[in-house]
């Protein structure tokens, strides 16, 4: 298939003037980060940039290695902590339960923007704060990861349509976070499904994906 240049090209304008954008971020929690006031702001800042650098690394690179899973689980919680302070989100106490020597393959960055959106819709669920518990095994050929929440659950009737893009109930600006989360799965040979809970009310997310 001939390389569509145009595209290619308007990818690493993109990729150039986001850099433009990181730098200036960078900057600004340098100087923040010389008021002690600020410190934690500033700390906050330059690991959003981190990670703003991270994504788009990952978008550009064409061969991505194995990534440890309780490694990106703890920086996508500890991602999701600084959303959450910055959105003034209600408590949400995080809960693992991981089989030792995980890895899935694929970017580590794309693997964090799956879990940091499911983690902001749990969130976002949970109005009065909760809990998101987070599992992840390997059976014989598959490693299957959950994301679980104490919310009130997803409505049956809207159950068939959250992955579809722009579908929302939040706003009708909305509706890529799934998106975004099946695509990246899909890309990586995996399916992700959603339901309920039936021990206790809340949202599971289910990721299935071929063992490395
Ligand atoms: N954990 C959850 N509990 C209850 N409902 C959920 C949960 N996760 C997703 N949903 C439902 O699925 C819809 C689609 O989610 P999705 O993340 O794609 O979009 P969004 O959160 O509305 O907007 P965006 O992610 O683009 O900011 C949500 O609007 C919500 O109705
Ligand atoms: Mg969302």
């Amino acid at each position: 298939m001939e390389p569509d240049t145009s595209s290619q090209l308007a990818l690493e304008g993109l990729v150039h003037d986001l850099n433009n954008v990181f730098e200036t971020i960078s900057d600004a929690a340098e100087l923040l980060a010389a008021d002690p006031n600020y410190a934690f702001l500033a700390a906050a800042l330059r690991r959003s940039v981190v990670r703003g650098r991270r994504i788009v690394e990952d978008f550009t690179a064409t061969a991505l290695g194995p990534q440890d899973f309780a490694a990106l689980l703890d920086s996508a919680i500890e991602f999701a902590g600084d959303l959450f302070q910055a959105l003034d989100a209600p408590l949400v106490e995080f809960r693992r339960d991981l089989e030792p020597g995980i890895r899935v393959r694929g970017g580590f960055a794309a693997w964090e923007r799956v879990l940091v959106n499911l983690f902001v819709n749990a969130a976002q669920a949970m109005r009065e704060g909760g809990s998101i518990e987070i599992s992840a095994r390997q059976t014989g050929d598959a490693v299957e990861i959950s994301v679980a929440d104490s919310g009130p659950g997803i409505p049956d009737e809207i159950l068939p349509e959250i992955f579809k893009p722009h579908f929302s109930t939040k706003s009708p600006k909305a509706g890529l976070g799934l998106h975004i989360v099946q695509s990246i799965v899909t890309q990586n040979g995996g399916v992700v499904k959603a339901a309920n809970r039936t021990d206790s009310p809340g949202a599971v997310f289910s990721i299935r994906l071929p063992r490395i």
